[in-house]
């Protein structure tokens, strides 16, 4: 398993994240258990949860099989329940009491919300690190002027600075790459990626015109029809390329988000030790730049601007002002 560093904090992580989310919900805690296990066994150090994760159920369930792995391990979970200093300061200790540890590694407020107040979000965050309850923070789903805003903020009180954003970002959903990923190359932020498998699309789970299979997750997320029924003509193509290399769909499509510059580690989510364990075979598939360019023509979902002349390239270029 390869290892990246975590933005400009010295801290190295495997490129793998484990996606806890299905933890109490499609996975019960003997294949939690396992999943850990297996994980760990593979070089992952980095695992990813929420307070929000069947309710506190996940928090919980990772408090009763991490003993003995804590020390391993790169924790970072969220804050949802709203973004007042108030509950950002309170979530964290029921994080830890459901978890059975005195720190995560990394606190994120899960969504912002409309009205927030940046200072008191960040004020709030900044006790957690001080009060020595996560040794970093940062802000999922965040627009990049958002971010930029916010450490500005803590630069000015010296307060600790956000040092990851987490978004969606796969073959499907690109949006990230007009101001996010520019962002985070210039600034040096943390970006890891959730739904690389758009919840087992790209992974060939699904097929357009069948019905969804039993006892998966598309049976109760309404996106996932919707999504096939947009981009089944991509998942096919996606699926004979996969064929032609003689990998699974996951693969490619996992390999497919690590290849994109900017990207510091997919959160790839299991819901088995199966999964697990291919997913970890993954991610030594890689892709020329020239094939990634293919996968993404298959799929034509680059976030396209009609503004004309050269801003929408520049928008999302890489180098400026680097
Ligand atoms: N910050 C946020 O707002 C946010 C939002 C969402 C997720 N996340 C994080 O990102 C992680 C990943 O998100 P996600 O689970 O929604 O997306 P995902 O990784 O795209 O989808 C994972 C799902 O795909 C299926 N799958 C996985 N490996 C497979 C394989 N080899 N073959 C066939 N199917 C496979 C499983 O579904 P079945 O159970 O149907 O088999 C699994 O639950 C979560 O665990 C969570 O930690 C964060």
């Amino acid at each position: 398993m390869n290892q990246v560093p975590f933005a400009n904090t010295g801290v190295q992580l495997s490129q793998m994240c484990l996606g806890a989310m299905m933890f109490g919900s499609r996975c019960d805690e003997a294949e939690a258990d396992r999943i850990l296990g297996a994980a760990l066994d593979g070089g992952i150090n980095f695992i990813d949860t929420a307070a929000m994760y069947a309710n506190g159920g996940t928090e919980e369930i990772l408090g009763r099989i991490l003993p003995g792995r804590r020390e391993k391990l790169f924790i970072t979970t969220k804050v949802h329940a709203g973004v007042d200093g108030e509950t950002i300061r309170a979530s964290i200790d029921g994080s830890l009491k459901r978890m059975q540890t005195d720190h995560v590694e990394l606190y994120m407020i899960h969504w912002p919300q409309p009205q927030m107040d940046l200072h008191e979000i960040m004020h709030a965050l900044n006790d957690v690190v001080v009060a020595g309850k996560a040794r970093f923070v940062g802000f999922c789903n965040c627009p990049a002027w958002v971010f930029a805003r916010c450490n500005r903020i803590a630069e000015a009180n010296g307060w600790a600075p956000l040092v990851c954003n987490q978004v969606p970002y796969n073959l499907i959903e690109r949006g990230i790459e007009v101001e996010i990923l520019p962002q985070a190359l210039a600034e040096k932020i943390a970006i890891t990626t959730y739904r690389a498998l758009v919840i087992g699309l790209l992974a060939g789970k699904y097929t357009a015109g069948q019905p969804l299979p039993a006892n998966s997750r598309g049976e109760t997320d309404p996106r996932v029809p919707v999504w096939l029924s947009k981009h089944g003509d991509g998942i096919e193509r996606l699926k004979k390329f996969a064929a032609g290399h003689g990998v699974p769909p996951a693969h490619v499509a996992t390999a497919w988000v690590c290849a994109r510059p900017g990207v510091t580690a997919p959160i790839v989510g299991v819901s088995t030790l199966a999964q697990t364990l291919a997913a970890i075979e993954g991610f030594s598939f890689e892709l020329s730049r020239a094939q990634a360019d293919e996968l993404a023509s298959f799929f034509d979902t680059e976030v396209k601007e009609e503004a004309g002349g050269k801003f929408p390239e520049l928008r999302r270029a890489l180098d400026l002002g680097v």
